[in-house]
């Protein structure tokens, strides 16, 4: 393995429960080659997925140890303009195929945004029940943070994010469209149920992390229904988790504590909006939304789960060469824990961190290289594995 002085917040997991980040709650069994699909989608989501690609085969050539074989599928934009789909019909048959997905973004000019994120993420994350969206965060060597005095491990959190229902669950309507009348409805759901496992799922990865503390968010003073039955079901949750020091923040309130005390801070956990909107915040206070990574998780593993960077499409550098790939490293290494490879996964992120340490950043960091100079770097990193 590589090494550098800085801590890897990524443990082996010794209890088959989960890691800091949430993986192996089920111990996987190892494979000599596991499938991945890769959907780079649109904008700079073929430049990221490109660039992680040759990273991960440098990485596997190099180890030995195990094989990925990678299927492209030309799932985006362009396809929905040619077809009216962004998939196949059967595209969770063909997806179940797979140890894991890759995935880029999806959005384009061409496509309102709620076509395109329903008819693509959204219609793989949901379908599959990758119910743990977990989105680990923190300051990388070489990497500032925008905040005054903030170093690194001064901010290094796991927001866990409820992927299945809540504010995304999809229902509501339009009535009396274009008229001075209309009504529009946008219906949140929050069963029991989803509540309870992505709370326990939560407090597993807190338990796991060496601070065992998990900070959970509702905004249940305005929301009287579905944020009390939040609070509530976490309070129960909470009592099998008796070594996790667990407190409650409105969400309002908790953006200010992200960013006046973000020490306080270590596992959190929110509804499906509150925590898209928080882990944003908890990007740019990192450093950039370009390192910022994301795991759809089935925790059940009986589907495949998907790994992406958090950013989007990025109208505005696509075709440049200046997208930041380090956030697709990232997910790429947290796919490699899912699967169990967790020696590979900590290698690649110190390759990773040590280009980072050395300086080799895009511009959203400050610096000046291009994704390609990014990408050769942490291969020739990776190169000097022993
Ligand atoms: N998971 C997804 O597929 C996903 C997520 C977010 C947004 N989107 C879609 O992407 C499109 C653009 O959305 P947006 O502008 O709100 O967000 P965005 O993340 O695409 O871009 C926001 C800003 O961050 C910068 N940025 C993003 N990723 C970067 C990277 N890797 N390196 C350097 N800079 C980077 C962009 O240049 C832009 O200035 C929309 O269609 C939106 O729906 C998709």
């Amino acid at each position: 393995m590589l090494s550098n002085n800085n801590v890897i917040s990524s443990t082996v997991a010794t209890n088959g429960t989960t890691t800091a980040n949430g993986h192996l709650i089920i111990p996987p069994n190892l494979k000599s080659t596991y499938k991945i699909a890769s959907i780079p989608g649109d904008g700079i989501g073929p430049e990221v997925i490109s660039a992680t690609i040759d990273v991960l085969k440098a990485l596997t050539k190099k180890l030995g140890t195990f094989e990925l074989e990678f299927t492209d599928f030309d799932w985006g934009t362009e396809r929905y303009l040619k077809t009216g789909r962004y998939t196949p019909q059967d595209y969770l048959q063909v997806l179940k195929e797979y140890d894991a997905i890759l995935f880029g973004s999806v959005g384009s000019p061409s496509v309102p945004d709620h076509i395109s994120l329903w008819g693509l993420r959204l219609a793989i994350c949901q379908p599959l029940q990758q119910y743990a969206n977990v989105r680990p965060t923190r300051i990388l060597p070489g990497t500032k943070s925008p905040l005054a005095n903030c170093q690194p491990g001064d901010l290094d959190w796991v927001i866990v994010r409820e992927n299945s229902e809540g504010e995304y669950a999809g229902q509501g309507g339009r009535s009396h469209v274009g008229c001075e009348h209309e009504v529009a409805t946008e219906l949140s759901i929050f069963t029991r149920t989803g509540v309870r496992r992505i709370a326990q799922f939560a407090f597993s990865v807190a338990q796991n992390r060496p601070r065992k503390m998990l900070t959970y968010v509702t905004k249940s003073n305005a929301q009287r229904n579905g944020m009390v039955m939040w609070d509530e079901v976490v309070k129960e949750v909470a009592e099998d988790y008796p070594d996790v020091t667990v407190d409650h923040m409105l969400v309002d309130a908790m953006t200010v504590r992200m960013v006046l005390n973000p020490r306080s801070l270590d596992t959190i956990l929110a509804t499906n909006l509150h925590a898209d909107i928080l882990s944003d915040l908890a990007a740019a206070l990192a450093g950039s939304i370009g390192i910022a990574p994301t795991a759809n998780l089935d925790p059940t593993r009986k589907n495949p789960s998907m790994f992406e960077p958090i950013h989007g499409s990025a109208f505005d550098i696509t075709g440049l060469g200046l997208a930041n790939p380090v956030a697709t490293f990232w997910t790429a290494s947290e796919m490699l824990h899912w699967l169990g490879e967790s020696e590979a996964a900590m290698s690649l992120m110190v390759a990773v961190e040590n280009v980072c340490a050395a300086g080799i950043v895009t511009r959203d960091l400050g610096g000046q290289a291009g994704t390609k100079e990014v990408t050769d770097a942490v291969i020739q990193e990776i190169l000097k594995i022993n």
